[in-house]
């Protein structure tokens, strides 16, 4: 075991990290406990602790996706109660993002991870343990080009400091026209 815990996922440009930030200090202390800028990110597929065979095996996965950009319009944030989070998603998932969720979760299946039951819901954690549990709202959206996807760990971290670490890119090829 490599001892980290891996998950795909999709990491946003600066201007929607940027303004992810914003969005949450904007809600002071009633955040709770922010995530680092660095750390935010939408978890496509979680995978959990790899070893060596299974790190090979989800990197191949990565390298069959085949897809376009895309865009996300985050334009909804709300405190999910079980989790205890602060969150900002799309409320529409886009049918590119279903479908890149959709084969990267039946190639880590083919790897022999166990296959996601729940319903999948694109979030960024914006915060940990906000002190309330509504009136967190967005005024308007933002948009968030999707230009490709990546593999990442939780490596820890000290404190103030990211904790996730980007393992590998990948960058959706541009597409050809004949
Ligand atoms: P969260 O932010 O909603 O907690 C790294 O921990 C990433 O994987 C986070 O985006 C986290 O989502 C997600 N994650 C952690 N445990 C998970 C699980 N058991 N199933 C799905 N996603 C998980």
């Amino acid at each position: 075991m490599s001892g980290e815990r891996c998950f795909f996922a999709i990491w946003p440009p600066v201007e929607v990290r940027e303004y992810l930030t914003n969005l949450s200090q904007g809600f002071g202390a009633a955040a709770g406990r922010r995530q680092h800028p660095d750390d935010l990110h939408i978890t496509l597929v979680f995978l959990g602790q790899i070893n060596t065979e299974q790190m090979a095996c989800v990197q191949a996965v990565g390298d069959g996706v085949r897809g376009e950009g895309f865009e996300l319009s985050l334009d909804q944030m709300g405190v999910w109660p079980k989790s205890n989070t602060l969150w900002s998603g799309p409320s529409v998932t886009p049918a590119s993002l279903a479908a890149l969720v959709g084969t990267l979760q039946s190639g880590c299946q083919a790897c022999g991870f166990p296959s996601e039951q729940r319903p999948y819901k694109p979030h960024v954690t914006l915060a940990r343990k906000p002190l309330g549990k509504e009136g967190y709202a967005m005024d308007g959206a933002i948009a968030w080009p999707v230009s490709g996807f990546v593999l990442a760990a939780s490596g820890g971290g000290r404190p103030g400091e990211p904790r996730y670490r980007i393992l590998r890119r990948w960058t959706f090829a541009p597409v050809t026209q004949d």
